[in-house]
């Protein structure tokens, strides 16, 4: 498994895998300012929201680092703040991780040395943490799965989007590792198709069993009794159970339930965002025009005129109802969501 993210020995720069060169190349980037680090969030350079919360929590220690000595400098803190949290709206794990590195510098008090080592501890907690939550997560997955399972997962959420074994992907590096054969069928995800690039690697790289398909043959295979599971990871979870994740998802939740085939969302806690009442109230990104008419292809592929409109949605909402469950580190929520959400965040506050 390949390592992510992390800060450079000096501790002025993070360290990422730039996802946007994988699968052909595994090439490392050092950003040290902030146009560089809000530039990697957006194009996907760093992806996955718990990914995407860990780099922007190392992102704001690097960079209060050099805050001029004459500047305000818990103000500026927060301008930096707000300039990460802007980057992409989905994922709440981004603003998670900043809100939490902003409240850890307030407890620090007012010297800056003291407010530094706080930042400092507070980004590498964040991503330790999301390792035991990985873990966790996984040992949850595989007490769904049974042996020679088909899989069928959307997006990306393994290790490169996490810390370690992933959410969605957890289970199935956990159950490989401890013997169980798995045949994983993973979308290819248009139009950035993170499925066919970093899902298809990791699992492939593991020597797990894997098959690539197009997005619309989901339905095919599924009608083929290959599947007995979808798995996928997601961005953020409202409190009635609605889930957003990668566009796409949605459409498979719902082959799913034509199929009666179990659909499985896994995520951290963190994902869970209570002050969000329905799916309708999650706002989803929306990207670049070019990523659908030229994206991976050679050359502009869709006709190049005034009259035709490209719509790029970048996330989409499973409704709750389709969900069989959401997978937490803290355990397994059913419906009713808006109850087993609300103990599960009840059990992580008492930890
Ligand atoms: O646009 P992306 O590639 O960041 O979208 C990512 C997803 O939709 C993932 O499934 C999600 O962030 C979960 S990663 C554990």
């Amino acid at each position: 498994m390949l390592d992510n993210i992390r800060l450079s020995s000096d501790e002025t720069e993070v360290i990422i895998l730039d996802q946007t060169k994988l699968p052909g190349k595994v090439e490392y980037l050092r950003l040290k300012t902030a146009a560089e680090m809000r530039e990697a969030i957006m194009t996907l350079q760093v992806r996955g929201a718990p990914a995407i919360g860990i780099f922007a929590a190392y992102a704001l220690y690097v960079l209060a680092k050099s805050i001029p000595e004459q500047a305000d400098f818990n103000r500026t803190l927060k301008e930096i703040k707000n300039s990460l949290n802007s980057t992409r709206p989905t994922a709440v794990n981004l603003s998670y991780a900043l809100e939490r590195m902003i409240i850890a510098a307030k407890k620090a008090g007012r010297k800056r040395e003291k407010i530094l080592k706080a930042l400092s501890g507070e980004c590498r907690q964040i991503q330790h943490e999301d390792i035991a939550v990985c873990r966790s997560i996984s040992e949850y997955a595989l007490t769904l799965l049974k042996d020679n399972w088909g899989i069928l997962t959307y997006c990306n959420a393994g290790p490169i989007a996490t810390s370690r074994y992933g959410t969605a992907l957890g289970g199935i590096f956990l159950g490989f590792e401890r013997g169980y054969k798995f045949n994983v069928y993973c979308c290819e995800t248009r139009p950035l198709m993170q499925g066919a690039r970093l899902t298809a690697f990791e699992l492939s790289e593991e020597g797990i069993n894997t098959t690539l398909i197009c997005d619309n043959m989901a339905s095919r295979v599924m009608s083929e009794g290959k599947v007995q599971a979808c798995f996928v990871g997601c961005d953020r979870v409202a409190a009635n159970g609605d889930t957003a994740n990668k566009i796409g998802t949605s459409m498979i939740a719902v082959l799913a339930k034509h199929y009666k085939i179990p659909f499985y969302v896994f995520c951290p806690t963190s994902t869970l965002d209570m002050n969000c009442k329905s799916g309708k109230e999650i706002i989803i990104e929306t990207r670049e025009e070019a990523e659908i008419h030229t994206g991976y292809f050679r050359e502009r592929l869709a006709p190049d005129n005034d009259s035709l409109k490209i719509y790029n949605p970048s996330f989409d909402v499973t409704p709750a109802n389709l969900i069989i469950a959401i997978v937490t580190e803290n355990g397994i929520c059913k419906p009713p969501f808006e109850e087993s959400l609300k103990m599960i965040i009840r059990k992580k506050a008492s930890k």
